[in-house]
Parts: C-alpha cells; sequence; structure tokens
C-alpha cells in the first residue's frame, strides 16, 4: 500500500538538492523573505513556498501537516489567495470544536425540522465557501461516521442538506490539516483510511520552528513591525533580544514567538526586551513545577487520567480551550471525556 512520506511531502523536481535549488530560480522563490502571508527565507520555508506555488495552480485537496502554532492555517489561506479561487470565498471550520451530532448539518446544511432544534433550514460551510476554499482544521477529530460523509462529498463533488433530498452540487476547494501523523490518527484516534489518502492527493508539512532557526529574527522583526503599525509606535528590539534570537532556540512554534513578542512590546516603552528563553518558556507553560498534584501508586489509569484532567480544569479556572490545550487533547476529547464523567465533570466550578 502506498504511505504518505511526511518528512518530504513534495513535488520537487528530481529529488536531490542542486534540482531543488535549481527548480527554485525557476519558480522565482530563491531569496523570498515572505510568501503570501508565510514569513520566511530558510531553506525548508523556500521548498514550502515552491509546494504551494504549485498546489495553489490546481484544485487538489491538500492535506497540511504540523505541530500547533506552526502556521497551517496561514498556509492554506496562502494557497487559497494564490489560487484562481482568490475572490472567492476562504471558510476556516475547526472540526474538533463542533459536536459529534451537528457536524453533518454545519457541513452540509440542514432542512426546516430536519432535527429537534432546526427551525429553520440553514446553507451549511460547503455551500458557503462554493467557488471558493473550505479549510477542514483538526480532521482527525472527526466520528468515523461522519468521514463517510465526507469522503462522499469529497468525491462526488455533491451532497444533501441534512434531512433534505435535493442533490446539491458544489464547486470547493478542500484543504485539511491536522497536528496529528495521519498515519497514527489511522491506527488510533479513528481517521479513515480512505480518507487520509483522499484528503493526502497533496500533502504539505508545517516545519517547526526548530528547523528553522534563521527564521526567527525574521518573523519577530515582522511581528513587531505589524505591531508598530497597528498602534502607531516606533519601538524596537534591543541589542540583547536580538541576541537572543540569533543564538537561543525559541520553545515551541511561531504562535509563542508572536505571543512573545506581543507582552514584550506591551511592557516597553521604546525598546523590546524579549525575556530570555527560560524564562520564557516558564512563562509560557500553564503549569510549573510547583503546580503538582499527586495520584496514589496503584490508582487505575481511567481514575488517574480523571483526577488529572479535573485537577487541570479546576487549575485553569475552568477554562476548558485553555486545559485542554494544556492536556494536549482536542477541545471534542476534553468535552467528551468531561461529559463522560457526567455530573462530578460538569460541577467542578472553577474555585473563586
Ligand atoms: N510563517 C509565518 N509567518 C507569519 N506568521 C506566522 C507564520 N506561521 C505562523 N504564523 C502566525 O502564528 C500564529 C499561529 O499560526 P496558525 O494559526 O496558522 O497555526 P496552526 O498551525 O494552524 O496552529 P493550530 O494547530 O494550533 O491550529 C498565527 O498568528 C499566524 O499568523
Ligand atoms: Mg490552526
Amino acid at each position: 500500500m502506498a504511505s504518505i512520506d511526511l518528512a518530504s511531502p513534495t513535488v520537487s523536481a528530481g529529488g536531490n538538492a542542486s534540482a531543488l535549488a535549481k527548480q527554485r530560480v525557476a519558480d522565482g522563490i530563491v531569496g523570498l523573505k515572505s510568501y503570501g502571508l508565510l514569513y520566511g527565507s530558510s531553506p525548508v520555508m523556500l521548498d514550502l513556498y515552491q509546494q504551494i506555488e504549485r498546489v495553489a495552480g490546481t484544485d487538489a485537496t491538500a492535506l497540511i501537516i504540523g505541530e500547533s502554532g506552526t502556521g497551517k492555517e496561514l498556509i492554506a489561506r496562502t494557497i487559497h489567495d494564490q489560487s484562481s479561487r482568490k475572490d472567492a470565498p476562504f471558510v476556516a471550520v475547526n472540526c474538533g470544536a463542533i459536536p459529534d451530532e451537528l457536524i453533518e448539518a454545519e457541513l452540509f446544511g440542514h432542512e426546516k425540522g430536519s432535527f429537534t432544534g432546526a427551525v429553520q433550514g440553514r446553507i451549511g460551510y460547503f455551500e458557503h465557501a462554493n467557488g471558493g476554499t473550505l479549510f477542514l482544521d483538526e480532521i482527525t477529530e472527526m466520528a468515523p461516521v461522519r468521514q463517510v460523509k465526507l469522503l462522499r462529498a469529497l468525491e462526488t463533488g455533491t451532497f444533501y442538506r441534512v434531512g433534505g433530498n435535493d442533490l446539491i452540487s458544489g464547486n470547493v476547494r478542500v484543504i485539511a490539516a491536522t497536528n496529528r501523523d495521519p498515519a497514527i490518527a489511522v491506527k488510533e484516534n479513528g481517521l479513515r483510511e480512505d480518507l487520509m489518502y483522499r484528503l493526502a492527493v497533496f500533502p504539505l508539512r508545517a516545519p517547526p520552528l526548530r528547523e528553522r532557526e534563521s527564521d526567527r529574527e525574521l518573523l519577530a522583526q515582522h511581528f513587531l513591525a505589524l505591531l508598530n503599525q497597528q498602534e502607531g509606535t516606533g519601538k524596537s528590539f534591543s541589542k540583547r533580544s536580538i541576541e537572543t534570537l540569533r543564538t537561543w532556540s525559541w520553545p515551541g512554534n511561531v504562535r509563542e514567538l508572536k505571543n512573545a513578542v506581543y507582552r514584550a512590546f506591551i511592557l516597553a516603552e521604546k525598546i523590546v526586551e524579549l525575556p530570555h528563553p527560560h524564562l520564557a518558556s516558564r512563562v509560557k507553560k500553564p503549569m510549573t513545577q510547583g503546580d503538582a498534584m499527586s495520584v496514589w501508586i496503584g490508582t487505575p489509569l481511567a481514575d488517574a487520567q480523571k483526577q488529572i484532567i479535573l485537577g487541570t480544569l479546576k487549575y485553569c479556572g475552568g477554562d476548558k480551550r485553555r486545559a485542554a490545550k494544556a492536556l494536549g487533547v482536542s477541545l471534542k476529547t476534553l468535552y467528551n471525556r468531561l461529559s463522560a464523567y457526567g455530573d462530578e465533570g460538569a460541577e467542578d466550578e472553577p474555585e473563586q
């Protein structure tokens, strides 16, 4: 069976470094500091720009794979902006945040009275995105039965609204994203293999920041320039901050770097002082060494998991989004766990 090569999912010209370099020259990618909405001039980003350029000119379904905060949504938007669909809508949907029972109606729309509470008919995201691009984020979080409907829509280009009898044909380009390895998601999370292959006609890998260290300064300067523009200020990085950006690997991905620049910008009068990465990682982490809870040795795994989930939620002041992030699970997974715990999960009000 064919497998997706996540290490180099590329339409590379020839597969060796010099052929790639030649192709970059041919594509006018060499020396770019940004491409569409994406900033970066490291070799991995130049490869990515080249792949975006190729896929944007087609209607192929793309699957973007990468850690959280690496710019997957920005890549999807850039593909859209570079495509002939750019003047039509780009609709982003986070599949992980929509309850299972609603996702079909959200994607395909529903007719009046098709389920309890459907007092009015409504079109879904597929119709909203007509002529444009539908971005399905956290695709691995969709329940397998719903995935079948999605696969059908992708294969036939047609679908029914929930409770409807009219076959609707759409003209939508689908781009999906996941922060999990799709092969593992197939084995462990119920991602259907046929859907994975259908989505990954063109796989793209969003590289983590640690693989593009030379981009740190460029990205930080870009975020600072955006803030200066927004606020009408002229703040600049201290020498030490530039040194830090050049020499220290940064904890986390682009999102964490962007947040650190934002925090430092707010604190600064004129000279923006980035925290040292050691401090940055302590500030960034939702939990510190001091925030511990204990579990008895021999506690059944399911009980320990429950204690950790409820403890983390309490620690996060009841903020489910933050708790899910800290636990490394999707919001939907957290909701599912809490509803399985019943009243206990629901009653766990945040401490004031
Ligand atoms: N190459 C880049 N150039 C400029 N900004 C970037 C780049 N990559 C990411 N960002 C910024 O970093 C933040 C996170 O990016 P984005 O939301 O696209 O990540 P993601 O991979 O979709 O994350 P998640 O998996 O958590 O949904 C956004 O504010 C985005 O604008
Ligand atoms: Mg995203």
